[in-house]
């Protein structure tokens, strides 16, 4: 008999068991912040456990994890009580749960003589905690802890953007001399991926989730490490001092008053119909959200009747959480591959048997360095949980053990020593694994387009990762600003593509012509800069000539850039291939960033076609050419009537002969007449459809 199943006819050693293993985790989870394994495996251990314990009584003993709320406090923060327990809150993925919670509070709420109003608010996917006010400014700070004692982190939640350091007192509920309240510090998805791409830079170990983020860096002895990385918060309940509120609305209202961040998505409902229509709707917004959320949790409004209703030793029986289903699913690693990306980083990729993950399909993970790989011990073939957070690339957990895998595996992951994609040698001698080709590596060029049409960059629609590679495998395109010369002759010659398609791709690049600046530093790709950073920079220069200009002390200048990232900044606008290929690129036939100022507003600059020369030749069908030229003149362009090296552009209708071949021995750029339409729609100009001939 195997010890499992010995221990499965035997109760007492099975609890023991599990405790101890509960507890191992719990350490691991809590006070190393490294979880050993993924909540669902966690929660399956408690779950065995509370029912063991619930069928048999008489072996619960105090110290079973199940009569604790969480983790012991850290060694090196100071323990503090909290004002009253935080308790968790009863949930599941089950709308029948829902209904059922929904019933139990309506019988109990009749009993009570309580009428059933709820509050109702995204589950925020941070971490909890508690901050005590004396005389309206912060003394402290607390984790949740083990829901009755936390870690004092004081220091470090002072540097929480949205902490209020000292509230408002001229709110319509006078602030009580004692206050504590209760919010969820939680890591915007976008700072996640930062924090992560920089751990991965330094061959350590990304966190799987902003809620593992943020609970390591709240936990971080060093506040100016806390301080680095944006944490926010929002709050939504008073500990102690909100007598005065007698519903949560006027709560989350009084919260919002005296200066606490408080979720705009909060709303109100009275029937359990209109809580899941809420919980519907959350759900699709979830992913245009900045930050994780991972349900939603239903209130009793009722503050007064709360203590009627009661609660349990984990949690109120007037409150719920509906949870979304979780972006974590199993899979196997068909194959593990070495990927070149647009820096010439050689990463490790998992190609896995598809699954289905919150509504997207997943066929490859992020395994991003050797050292990982090794720490979770991942082979081909091996079973993986896969998680996705937001919009982040899927990542690979850890390994699962599943029934029926019989103890035969792949052999570990080795680097290749030559590029995969141009065969040069690649460069190990720093953390990571680096094609040096930067200049004509194929993989790193599609990487850099896949990056310049990306969402947070000229936002190019059809310009993904496949087309990408197909445009540098024909050699349609052999620099990023070639994208700018392609015509729907050339897409068409690509599989796939037809008539429609490639028209269709090709007016999405017409209309990034004129992206923003923030979107066109984002999509260069330059190093350290991130959405964040490229809106910074956009906002403090205006224009692309101003950016490039800039020296190392005026990037320092602007706040919130350092002296590694003025040094990147400089150091990628003055190296001579950038300069040329920037000179290309910004050439005005090609790309004209829309300077900041003139993107605030909704119509864009009268001179947004300066400096350019329109040729008009053949048949338009949605405007006459005398329209065409005087909207060009109205854009601050000039329209002329014959072709030179002068033309910036010829814009080409039916039947258009001898200057359109003049136009192609001078190498005059060429748009259709959709082109042309796309291009003004970038300027923000619309031109009607035509007339239908029938
Ligand atoms: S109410 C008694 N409201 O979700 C009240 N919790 O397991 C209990 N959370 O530990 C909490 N957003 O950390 C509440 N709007 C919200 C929340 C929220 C996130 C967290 C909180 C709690 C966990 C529930």
């Amino acid at each position: 008999m195997s010890s499992a199943e010995e221990a499965a006819g035997d109760p007492a050693a099975r609890i023991e068991l599990l405790r101890r293993e509960i507890h191992s985790h719990n350490h691991a989870y809590f006070v190393e912040d490294a979880p050993a394994v993924s909540d669902e495996a966690y929660d399956e251990l408690l779950r065995e456990l509370r029912d063991l314990e619930a069928k048999h009584p008489e072996l619960i003993t105090a110290d079973s994890p199940t009569q604790r709320v969480g983790g012991a406090p850290q060694e090196g923060f100071a323990a503090a009580r909290h004002a009253q327990p935080m308790l968790s809150l009863d949930s599941s993925p089950r709308e029948a749960d829902l209904r059922a919670f929904d019933a139990r509070l309506r019988r109990a709420a009749a009993a009570a003589g309580v009428d059933v109003e709820y509050s109702l608010e995204p589950k925020i996917d941070g971490l909890s905690v508690e901050l005590v006010y004396g005389d309206g400014v912060l003394e402290r700070a607390v984790t949740r802890g083990d829901g009755v004692t936390g870690e004092i982190i004081t220091t470090g939640a002072r540097t929480i953007r949205g902490v209020p350091l000292r509230l408002k007192d001229d709110a319509p509920v006078p602030v009580p001399a004692t206050l504590a309240v209760r919010g969820e510090i939680y890591l915007p998805i976008e700072a996640f991926d930062d924090v992560n791409a920089d751990l991965i830079k330094q061959g350590k170990a990304p966190f799987a989730n902003p809620r593992n983020a943020a609970a390591g860096t709240v936990r971080q002895l060093d506040a100016r490490l806390t301080a680095s990385r944006p944490l926010r918060i929002f709050c939504y309940d008073v500990l102690d001092g909100g007598d005065n509120f007698t519903t949560q609305h006027a709560l989350l209202d009084g919260l919002a008053a005296w200066g606490f961040p408080v979720n705009p998505l909060n709303a109100r409902a009275t029937t359990v119909d209109e809580a899941h229509s809420y919980f519907t709707d959350i759900e699709a917004g979830r992913d245009e959200l900045p930050y994780e959320i991972d349900g939603v949790v239903i209130k009793l409004q009722d503050i007064a009747s709360r203590d009627a209703i009661g609660t349990t030793s984990h949690h109120p029986r007037w409150a719920y959480a509906l949870k979304f289903q979780p972006r974590k699913e199993i899979s196997q690693v068909l194959k593990i591959v070495a990927s070149v990306g647009r820096t010439g980083v050689v990463t490790p990729i998992a190609l896995l048997r598809p699954v289905n993950i919150g509504g997207v399909t997943v066929s490859r993970a992020n395994l991003h360095n050797v050292d990982d790989i090794e720490r979770k011990d991942i082979r081909e073939g091996d079973h993986v949980r896969v998680e996705r957070a937001g919009d982040v690339i899927p990542q690979v957990v850890e390994r699962v053990v599943q029934e029926g895998d019989d103890g035969a595996r792949g052999e570990p992951f080795r680097m290749p020593r030559e590029c995969p994609s141009c065969g040069t040698p690649l460069d190990r001698s720093g953390p990571y694994t680096i094609c040096p080709n930067s200049l004509e590596c194929p993989a790193q060029l599609v990487g850099r387009l896949t990056h310049f049409g990306s969402r947070g960059g000229l936002d190019i629609e059809g310009l993904g990762e496949r087309t990408a590679r197909q445009l540098v495998e024909t050699g349609l395109v052999r620099t990023v600003p070639q994208l700018f010369d392609l015509t729907v002759g050339d897409v068409r010659k690509l599989e796939g593509f037809a008539e429609r398609s490639a028209g269709k791709l090709v007016e999405a690049i017409q209309a990034a012509r004129t992206s923003e600046l923030a979107r066109v530093l984002y999509g260069l790709g330059i190093p350290e800069v991130g959405s964040a950073v490229a809106r910074t920079l956009a906002r403090n220069f205006g224009t692309i000539e101003s950016v490039r200009a800039a020296s190392v002390d005026d990037l320092l200048s602007v706040d919130g850039i350092g002296q590694v990232m003025a040094e990147q900044i400089n150091g990628y606008f003055t190296a001579p291939h950038n300069v040329e290929a920037l000179d290309e690129l910004l050439a005005p036939t090609r790309l004209v960033p829309r300077p900041e100022e003139a993107s605030a507003g909704t119509t864009n600059g009268r001179d947004a076609l300066s400096g350019q020369t329109f040729v008009f030749t053949g048949a338009l069908e949605r405007l006459s050419r005398e329209e065409a030229a005087e909207l060009v003149r109205t854009l601050g362009g000039k329209a002329s009537g014959s072709v030179s090296a002068k033309t910036s552009w010829l814009v080409a209708g039916e039947g258009g002969g001898s200057k359109l071949s003049k136009a192609q021995d001078l190498g005059v750029r060429v748009l259709d007449e959709a082109g042309f339409v796309a291009l003004l729609a970038g300027l923000g100009v619309e031109v009607a459809e035509p007339q239908s001939a029938a």
